[in-house]
Parts: structure tokens; C-alpha cells; sequence
């Protein structure tokens, strides 16, 4: 998507180390953590509790200090910045909370305008873009509610109408949606998708959701105890995931294609041949089933299509597959790594997938 070549990143990080000290051994949250978000990408970032994801975003504005590396935002490097500076440079990068952290004696107006009144923005000023930002979010209607009168999906738009008060030009999500329902996740993330394009923003979220990275985001890192340990567009980490704990997160959206009750329905080999159950994902919904034949030709074996989807990433389409191949076991072996030359990523799933 947005990754223009020669566009300097909105966000660069550079290995950023942070060491808590707690009464035992330090423990380092973030281990050398290297990344760059491009101007108006989506960038998502992933990993379980504990895996240093919040500590990183809240180093982008420097609420976290590195203990080294370096942190350059829209070519500004913040971790040499004075308080004074730091300040001003923060104005231009909004943050988003899980539990929308709003005043409850504001309303909501009251709340979109609390950050200009700290800032020192004048009053007519600061009714003027709120003026603005109400319709942006769809709280018009809302304008004078209290939050206490407000759903958790309502919250969260006060929440990302306060984020834009300023007009930040970098946009950071800390589990935005986590305490939302599904169908409230959804509108968030469009309405995040869309302020993104209307407001030509860049975006770093953190989520522990694949399929919120799928909705939503052009490219995602993976992190585990304090690394980034996958990055990439989410198409490319979705269909190919190099890491073992990426490729636990990707099935959790992408799944198993094998519905319960197959493999007892399959007919037996034959003596001296293997049934193995194949899963095949492949990008892009063409020319697998003469993948598949030829693969049946090449090899001597029997390939049958056992089930198969097909979905899509953005307006990328992929497929899954499982087929049932029966043949000699070295036969087996040497079609799925002649389909893995051709780009199919093909994994033996067993005779129990379930
Ligand atoms: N202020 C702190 N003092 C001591 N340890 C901390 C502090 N902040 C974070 N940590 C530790 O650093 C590690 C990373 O924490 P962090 O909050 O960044 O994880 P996370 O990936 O955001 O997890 P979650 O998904 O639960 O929000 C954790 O082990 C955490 O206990
Ligand atoms: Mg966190």
C-alpha cells in the first residue's frame, strides 16, 4: 500500500532496548527492537501479554524513555529532545486507550476539548474543533452526554475525537477495541480506516487479534519477550509465516481447513502406500487445481481435494486447502516440496487435525 519507496518513515524506531528493575534480575521488556512505519500506513503490531508491545508504543512519545536507541518521529528525533520540545512534539502523535481513560464529570464535548484547554488553545477556538471532530466521529447527537450515558463503542469515538484534537499527524492505538464486541470492533476499525484516509494519518496499533490486523492493517510485526521476531505486509505474514508463534497466531484466523469426521470417512491405503492429510495455502484463487493434477501426474499419487476456502486479505485473495494424498511416502514427500517450489505452502496436518 502506502510504502512509497524513498518516503522517509513517519515513525522509525532503532533498537530500542528498556530494562525494568524490579527486587530480582532486570528483565528486559524491549530486547533491540528495530521498525519503521511509512506515512499513511496501518502498521499493527502483535503479541501476547507480556511481550513488550505497550512499552514500544508508548516509547513513540517518549511516555516510555529507552534506555538506548534511537526514536524518530515525522524526521524528528525525540530521544533528543528537551522537555519543552518533547512537549510540542507530542501534540502532533494522538493516543488511543482500551479503556478510553475519559473524564466522567465532561461531556463529551468536554472531553474532545480537554487536551486543547491544557495545550492553552482559546475557547473559541477549541469549541471550533470540536465542532469539527463531532461529525468525524458521528457523536453530533451526543455532543452534551456524560460518558456514563454513553455504549463502549461511543466511548472509544470520544476517545478517538480527543486523540485528533490537536491534528496529530501519527496515530497510536493501544487495544482499541479489546473491550469492544465484535460488531463494535468492526465500526471502530473502519471508522479508523477511514479518519486515516480522510486525515492522511499514520497509524501504529497494537492488538492482540490477527483478525484485527487482518481488517485493518497494510503490515504488522510479530513480538515475543521483547523482539520483533516477524515483520512484513499482512498478506505475506498471513500466507507465509516464517515463525512458529507467528504461524500460531495466523490459524487462529486462517484456521484448519479440515472439517471434524474426515479422515474417518477416507478410504484406507493400499499395502505398501501412505495417506497423509495435506494443508495448502496458496495465494491467489487460480490454477491450484492443475497444480494439483499435475502434482498427481509428476509424482504417481492419488491427491484428492478433501475442502478448501477461499478469503481474502484487503482485496489480496488466498485459498486453503486439505488434500487427502495417497502414494509411496517418499512420492508424498517429494510433491509437496515440488508444490512448495511453485510458492504453495504445504504442511503434512496429520491424521488428527481437530
Ligand atoms: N513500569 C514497569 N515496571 C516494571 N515492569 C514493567 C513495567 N512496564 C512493563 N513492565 C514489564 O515489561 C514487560 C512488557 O510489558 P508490556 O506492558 O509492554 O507488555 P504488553 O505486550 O503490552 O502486554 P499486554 O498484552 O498484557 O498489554 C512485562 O513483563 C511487564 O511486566
Ligand atoms: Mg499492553
Amino acid at each position: 500500500m502506502p510504502d512509497a519507496p524513498g518516503q522517509p518513515p513517519a515513525i522509525s524506531l532503532h533498537a530500542l532496548v528498556r530494562e525494568f528493575r524490579g527486587r530480582g534480575t532486570p528483565m528486559r521488556a524491549l530486547d533491540g527492537v528495530s521498525l519503521d512505519v511509512a506515512p499513511g500506513e496501518v502498521f499493527g503490531i502483535v503479541g501476547r501479554s507480556g511481550a513488550g508491545k505497550s512499552t514500544l508504543l508508548r516509547c513513540v512519545n517518549l511516555l516510555e524513555r529507552p534506555d538506548s536507541g534511537t526514536v524518530t518521529v515525522l524526521g524528528q528525533e525525540m530521544t533528543r529532545l528537551d522537555e519543552a520540545a518533547l512537549r510540542q512534539a507530542r501534540r502532533g502523535i494522538g493516543m488511543v486507550f482500551q479503556h478510553f481513560n475519559l473524564l466522567s464529570a465532561r461531556t463529551v464535548a468536554g472531553n474532545i476539548a480537554f487536551p486543547l484547554e491544557i495545550a492553552g488553545v482559546p475557547r473559541a477556538e477549541r469549541e471550533a474543533r470540536v465542532a469539527e471532530l463531532l461529525p468525524l466521529v458521528g457523536l453530533e447527537a451526543r455532543r452534551d452526554y456524560y460518558p456514563a450515558q454513553l455504549s463502549g463503542g461511543q466511548k472509544q469515538r470520544v476517545g478517538i475525537a480527543r486523540a485528533l484534537a490537536s491534528r496529530p499527524r501519527i496515530l497510536l492505538c493501544d487495544e482499541a477495541t479489546s473491550a469492544l464486541d465484535p460488531e463494535t470492533t468492526e465500526e471502530i476499525l473502519s471508522l479508523i480506516r477511514s479518519i486515516r484516509d480522510r486525515l492522511d494519518l499514520t497509524v501504529l496499533l497494537i492488538t492482540h487479534e490477527m483478525a484485527v490486523v487482518k481488517a485493518i492493517c497494510d503490515r504488522v510485526a510479530v513480538m515475543e519477550a521483547g523482539m520483533v521476531i516477524e515483520q512484513g505486509r499482512v498478506f505475506d505474514v498471513f500466507t507465509r509465516p516464517a515463525h512458529p508463534t507467528t504461524r500460531r497466531f495466523v490459524s487462529e484466523v486462517i484456521g484448519h481447513v479440515v472439517p471434524p469426521g474426515t479422515v474417518a470417512r477416507l478410504p484406507d491405503p493400499n499395502p505398501g502406500e501412505e495417506r497423509r492429510l495435506l494443508q495448502v495455502l496458496f495465494a491467489g484463487p487460480s490454477s491450484t487445481r492443475a497444480v494439483v493434477s499435475e502434482a498427481s501426474r509428476r509424482f504417481g499419487l492419488d491427491l484428492n481435494i478433501v475442502s478448501g476456502r477461499i478469503d481474502a486479505i484487503g482485496s489480496e485473495p488466498y485459498g486453503l486447502m486439505a488434500l487427502a494424498a495417497y502414494g509411496p511416502p517418499n512420492a508424498i514427500e517429494e510433491a509437496s516440496a515440488w508444490m512448495r517450489s511453485l510458492g504453495l505452502d504445504v504442511s503434512d496436518i496429520g491424521e488428527d487435525p481437530a
